[in-house]
């Protein structure tokens, strides 16, 4: 087996020496704003709405996530806003925000409100009002307009724009004109999205850096007998004290066998010797993912079967993402990375027969079962088409500004009577944040160790 390609990153160092943001300048959505009108014609209108607040129980409610279109749009992180572009026939756009009004008792029980004047002053619309006058201003919006942009996944939403048009249908022998052509705003959007700027990109490393941070707290905080929520803790702890108060997904702390369920979220086992750990997590920094997993030895040691296994994934990471560059795609990755694992399982016994038959007939597949990698950016499973056409292979040419997971795994779980008993209860897979640069690729994930030294070198302190 090669040794890893990638060469030593010292821990702690930070990614890189650009200064870290935590959030995009305000003046970046307009920015946003502006490159989505100019995709959109005249005399059209779109309507983007907030996220609302959910119900955990009662009357207490989950942390509050913001609609992720509409955060791109807007910067702006109140529930039950409702953002309109308008166009007009002269080509000439404008911004209107709708949110929730000023009100000093909500603002003593729940929290400061942001309110009208602010939105137009800090968030750079060119005007606002409250959700009170919704439903007399949209139906005058939509009247004459000849298309409406909305997003088509939320059925809720697309409802309410019909109960709008109706309005305005009903006015018909006055003269009111209905928009007939409704057009999906969601493809237009997550093309935008797909293509991070300089300050995503920045924002981005940041969240890798403090998430590779907690991965190496994990390390050091791992022992024998503790249990897989207490690591958990460690990493939410971490991710806090730099500055990011939630994580971007729920984190997958899987210890032994619990590795071989891919949204393993229980979290809920005790860690135990001569086991390996599995952590997926990454912290959400001004709304964008990191998304980083390492594997380590619950006791600081690998043992020779972990090892192997180990160096495979890792030499298959690192295969994959130093192919990474403008028109590389997805689909020619897999090929790499399937070949090369395939080859692996072979020669550790674990696949047995032709090598051209075992890839062909994709054998790799039954030991690494999910993707090897998707878009990052402000969802963890980022918007964007990994398409090109009809065809079902990912072959979309990667482009500068592109921000990807590459995560190869090799699972075998304890009920795999398959294989030789020594590889039963090993699941391993190795995440990195890749972001597509002019001729290359930039690494995110530096500060998390990954080699079989580093990891038992920090483990051993
Ligand atoms: N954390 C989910 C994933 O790696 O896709
Ligand atoms: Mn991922
Ligand atoms: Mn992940």
């Amino acid at each position: 087996m090669s040794t890893s390609p990638l060469s030593k990153t010292p821990l702690n160092k930070a990614a890189s020496t650009k200064s870290p943001i935590s959030q995009l300048p305000l003046s970046d959505y307009d920015q946003h704003r502006a490159a989505l009108m100019a995709k959109m014609p005249n005399n059209c209108i779109a309507l983007f709405p907030a996220a609302s607040e959910l119900t955990r129980s009662n009357d207490t409610e989950y942390a509050f996530c913001q609609n992720k279109n509409f955060f791109y749009l807007t910067g702006f992180n109140e529930p039950d806003a409702l953002l309109v572009l308008l166009k007009d026939e002269q080509g000439s756009a404008k911004s209107v925000l709708f949110s929730l009004p000023k009100d000093p008792l909500h603002e003593i029980w729940q929290g400061r409100r942001i309110g009208q004047i602010k939105a137009v002053d800090d968030y750079g619309v060119e005007q606002s009002f409250t959700l009170s006058e919704i439903d007399s201003l949209i139906p005058d919006y939509l009247e004459g307009k000849s298309q409406v942009f909305f997003g088509f996944s939320d059925h809720n939403f697309a409802a309410q724009v019909f109960t709008w048009l109706k309005q305005v249908s009903s006015n018909i022998r006055q003269g009111a004109k209905t928009p007939t052509n409704l057009t999906d705003s969601d493809p237009l959007v997550a093309e935008l999205r797909l293509i991070k700027t300089t300050n995503e990109l920045a924002l981005m490393r940041h969240a890798n850096h403090i998430s590779g941070l907690a991965h190496q707290r994990a390390m050091q905080k791992c022992h024998v007998g503790k249990f897989e929520y207490q690591i958990e803790a460690e990493i939410l702890h971490e991710f806090a004290r730099h500055g990011a108060r939630h994580p971007a997904y729920a984190s997958i702390v899987a210890g032994g066998d619990n590795a071989n369920i891919l949204h393993y979220t229980a979290n809920c086992d005790v860690l135990n010797n001569n086991e390996l750990l599995l952590i997926d997590a990454g912290a959400e920094l001004g709304g964008y993912a990191a998304d980083i997993t390492r594997t380590f030895p619950i006791n600081g040691k690998f043992s020779t079967e972990q090892k192997a296994i180990y160096q495979l994934v890792l030499d298959a990471k690192n295969l994959a993402v130093n192919a990474i560059k403008p028109g590389m795609s997805f689909a020619k990755l897999n090929i790499l990375t399937n070949a090369f694992l395939t080859q692996g399982l072979v020669d550790l016994g674990i696949l047995e027969g032709d090598l051209t038959e075992l890839i062909s007939e994709k054998k790799v597949k039954d030991y690494f079962i999910h993707g090897l990698g998707h878009w990052l950016g402000l969802d963890v499973h980022d918007v964007g088409d990994y398409h090109i056409s009809t065809d079902r292979e990912q072959l979309r040419a990667f482009k500068e500004g592109m921000v990807m997971t590459i995560e190869p795994g090799i699972y075998i779980p304890l009920t795999d009577l398959s294989v030789a008993e020594k590889w039963r209860g090993i699941g391993i897979r190795i995440e990195d944040n890749i972001a597509v640069t002019k001729d290359g690729f930039e690494n995110f994930t530096v500060n998390s160790p990954q080699t079989i030294e580093d990891i038992e070198e920090l483990m051993q302190k």
